[in-house]
């Protein structure tokens, strides 16, 4: 059983440019609702709107990118416990929003080395947030908070005075991610926070991250090229292909037994690490240009299956024809309209034991009280 909601997407629409000046979309109808505690992986080839949709939740998204329509609604704990107040972050005012972002919802930026400010110290970093969201503090409390948050990602705390740049980048990553955690926020939005990382650290810093999680209970919304590692750590997980989700679904269910024909491709264009041998078929031809969208289904130029009806029509998300499971997909060989060929007729798979990383949901911890500092203890 997975929590409460934590944040509700609703027909999220997002351009770059307004009509008039030629503006495009990137982002179109996308919905899905996250539960405290639950992690969601986000794939889709590049350019297919990762970013621009990890970027408007927490409206942090820049010029041109414009969100055109529909609701993020954000439900906020409010400070000193009770039940969570509903939040609509698109028409919410500039403190609302100061007093949401790091304290309940943060982010993990791409690039470390591009969202850490390059002269500032680590320590100056870490406590500025705090400065800023626990204003009651003194300078030894804040600096004691800084400690605790470098050693809880593995950093010692002789780092503390170092810039930037004289860290790997693989801690940086960590700096960032201890950042994000500082004030034990709900959600937490990472975007390719290890793609450029070794595999080597990228897996330690995957671990500590997970172990975090269960720990503290935040939610995850996780972006990566990579399924094989969300199928580890991942809940759920959300395909997205020309700025549309295609097909969300349990993490098994996705990974083993994909329904929408540009999982499948998707699936099937990394190799896998068990079993045996398999050739590497890949997605023939492009994304489309955001200028030169298809009519009907959006991936119909690349798709082996499409058929007559395809070209003209754009299937919804919907529950598969024949799924017992929550999944849904948009194509028109799950409606009901066509057979379905069999490789994308799979039975749903049993949930198979959570992985290493991955934790039932209802084991995680409830949030502590938010104004309460977190202690060596604590996360020891
Ligand atoms: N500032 C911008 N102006 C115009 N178009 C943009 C801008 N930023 C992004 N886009 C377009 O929006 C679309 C989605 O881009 P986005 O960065 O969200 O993709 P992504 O899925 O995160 O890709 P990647 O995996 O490469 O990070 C792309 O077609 C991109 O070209
Ligand atoms: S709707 Fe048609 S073109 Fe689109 S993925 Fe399904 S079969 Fe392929
Ligand atoms: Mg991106």
């Amino acid at each position: 059983m997975l929590g409460e909601p934590v944040l509700e997407v609703s027909k999220l629409c997002i351009d770059y440019g307004l009509p008039e000046d030629g503006g495009v979309r990137a982002v179109t109808d996308v919905t899905f609702t996250l539960r405290r505690g639950e992690v969601l992986g986000l794939a889709g080839e590049s350019g297919s709107g990762k970013s621009t949709l990890a970027y408007a939740i927490p409206r942090l998204l820049r010029a041109p990118g414009v969100i055109t329509g529909g609701d993020v609604i954000f439900h906020q704990r409010p400070v000193g416990g009770g039940p969570s107040q509903a939040v609509d972050m698109l028409t919410a005012d500039a403190e609302t929003l100061a007093n949401i972002r790091w304290v309940d919802l943060s982010m993990v930026f791409q690039s470390a080395m591009h969202a850490l400010n390059p002269v500032a110290r680590i320590e100056g970093q870490l406590t500025d947030v705090l400065r800023r969201h626990r204003p009651g503090w003194s300078p030894a409390q804040r600096k004691e908070r800084a400690v605790e948050l470098l050693q809880m990602v593995g950093i010692s705390a002789d780092r503390l005075r170092a810039f930037p740049h004289e860290l790997s980048g693989g801690m940086r990553q960590r700096v960032m991610i201890a950042m994000a955690l500082a004030l034990e926020p709900a959600l937490v939005i990472m975007d390719e926070p290890t793609t450029a990382l070794d595999v080597v650290t990228q897996r330690e810093i995957i671990e500590e991250l997970m172990e975090l999680r269960e720990r503290l209970g935040f939610a995850v919304i996780f972006i990566t090229h990579d399924l094989s590692l969300l199928l580890e750590l991942a809940d759920t997980i959300a395909i997205m292909y020309a700025g549309r989700l295609v097909e969300m679904a349990t993490a098994t269910e996705l990974v083993r037994a994909p329904r929408h024909p540009y999982s499948q491709g998707l699936l099937n264009s990394f190799p896998a690490l068990h079993g045996a041998k398999k050739r590497m078929v890949g997605i023939p031809g492009a994304p489309p240009s955001l200028r030169a969208m298809p009519a009907g289904c959006k991936f119909h130029p690349r798709c082996v299956h499409a058929g007559e009806s395809c070209l003209s029509v754009e299937p919804r998300l919907a529950r598969p024809n024949g799924s017992f499971s929550a999944r849904t997909v948009a194509c028109t060989l799950q409606d009901g309209s066509r057979p379905t060929p069999a490789e994308l007729a799979l039975p749903d798979p049993a949930e198979t034991a959570p992985s290493r990383f991955r934790t039932p949901a209802a084991a995680v911890p409830a949030p502590s009280d938010p104004n309460q500092n977190l202690t060596v203890g604590d996360l020891s």
